[in-house]
């Protein structure tokens, strides 16, 4: 049976910080599934950072939004209709045809997830999805965590950040610092996810806080911020430290050039490697992921919080958000 349905499409190329009408809600019916492919009716969507990147005309990485069809972005869904004997109807599988309330998918395009009561189907997009193993390989195979560093997590209350924080503690870290952007976020990291010291960073210069939470200095940094952070960190850390240079979303929405940092000359001075990463180019990594994160998830050794908007309608609003920070832990849509 065709259903009707609905997704969300760019119509603008935000100038500056994105704007509700840079996205129009779209209603569509959608044919029958072909052999080879599953009617996936969507639990939850998620909005991510790097969608903001693809909001632009310009190719970095991966390829741009076109406007007026829908977005891609990672979803967790029911399996409707199946053309695909591996995949029985109400399988619960995610995907990649996010921003849309129902889709026609590919089956090789689908993994099917183990939803259980410690790990809801929207963990696949956060600590055990793309977010959790970004953590994963940026923390352990980028900046190469070794037991009794310091580590430094900007963005530490966030979807990546939070879980970068708890893998330092249970791989060894000797002091694992965090900043994020309210005091609700600092008191979270530091009372349920076991950060040693966290703080502010709207209540005074980076630099300045960063050398009280850890006045040792720094091995270890993983940047989910740049600009003022990514100085801080470099004044910070100790000779031979490590970076995870894994975004920069203090630039995300600029429109002129980007403050970046005045202390390069350190990096070499204190004989730094920092290291920029995606994490897709890893794609062998997940495996390892998944045999070492998800049963610290599921014996609760590892924690997470979502932040959860309802209505597909909704989904512009939940990104404009999580771009200004009204997120704890992972920003997803309930679509379903
Ligand atoms: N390299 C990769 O493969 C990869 C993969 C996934 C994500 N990432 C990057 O990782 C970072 C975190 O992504 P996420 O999915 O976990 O998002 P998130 O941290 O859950 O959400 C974004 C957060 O960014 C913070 N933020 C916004 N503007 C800021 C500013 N001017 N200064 C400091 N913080 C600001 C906000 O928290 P506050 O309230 O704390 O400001 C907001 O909640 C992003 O930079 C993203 O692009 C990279």
């Amino acid at each position: 049976m065709p259903v009707t349905t609905r997704e969300i499409h760019l119509v603008a190329r935000p100038e500056g910080e994105p704007k509700p009408s840079d996205f129009a809600l779209v209603e569509r019916r959608l044919p029958d599934p072909r052999d080879g492919e599953l009617l996936v009716r969507n639990l939850a969507i998620s909005v991510d950072p790097y969608m903001r990147g693809k909001m632009t005309g310009i190719r970095t990485y991966t390829d741009p939004y076109d406007l007026h069809a829908p977005m891609e972005g990672a979803a967790v869904g029911v399996v409707e209709t199946s053309g695909d004997a591996s995949f029985p109807e109400n399988a619960v599988v995610v995907h990649n045809a996010g921003w849309r309330e129902h889709a026609i998918v590919p089956a090789a395009g689908v993994r099917p997830v183990n939803v259980t009561d410690a790990t809801p189907a929207t963990a696949y997009l956060g600590v055990l999805g793309m977010p959790g193993l970004t953590a994963y390989v940026g923390l352990l195979h980028k900046a190469g965590l070794r037991e009794g560093d310091t580590v430094f997590v900007s963005g530490a209350a966030g979807a990546v950040g939070g879980i970068v924080g708890q893998l330092a503690r249970l791989w060894g870290a000797e002091r694992v610092v965090g900043s994020a952007g309210t005091a609700e976020k600092v008191r979270y990291v530091t009372r349920e996810l076991g950060f040693d010291a966290a703080f502010d960073y709207h209540d005074g210069p980076v630099a300045d806080q960063l050398a009280k939470a850890a006045p040792d200095g720094v091995d270890v940094y993983f940047d989910n911020v740049g600009g003022e952070h990514l100085e801080a960190a470099i004044g910070a850390a100790k000779d031979f430290a490590r970076f995870a240079l894994c975004g920069a979303i203090s630039g995300y929405n600029a429109t002129g050039p980007r403050s970046g940092p005045r202390n390069l000359g350190l990096i070499v001075t204190k004989r730094l490697t920092l290291r920029g990463f995606i994490v897709s180019d890893d794609p062998e990594l997940a495996g390892e992921f998944h045999r070492d994160v998800a049963p610290a998830v599921a014996e609760g050794r590892i924690t997470f919080r979502e932040t959860v908007v309802d209505g597909l309608e909704r989904a512009p609003e939940a990104f404009i958000s999580m771009l200004r920070g009204g997120n704890i832990g992972k920003m997803l849509v309930r679509t379903s």
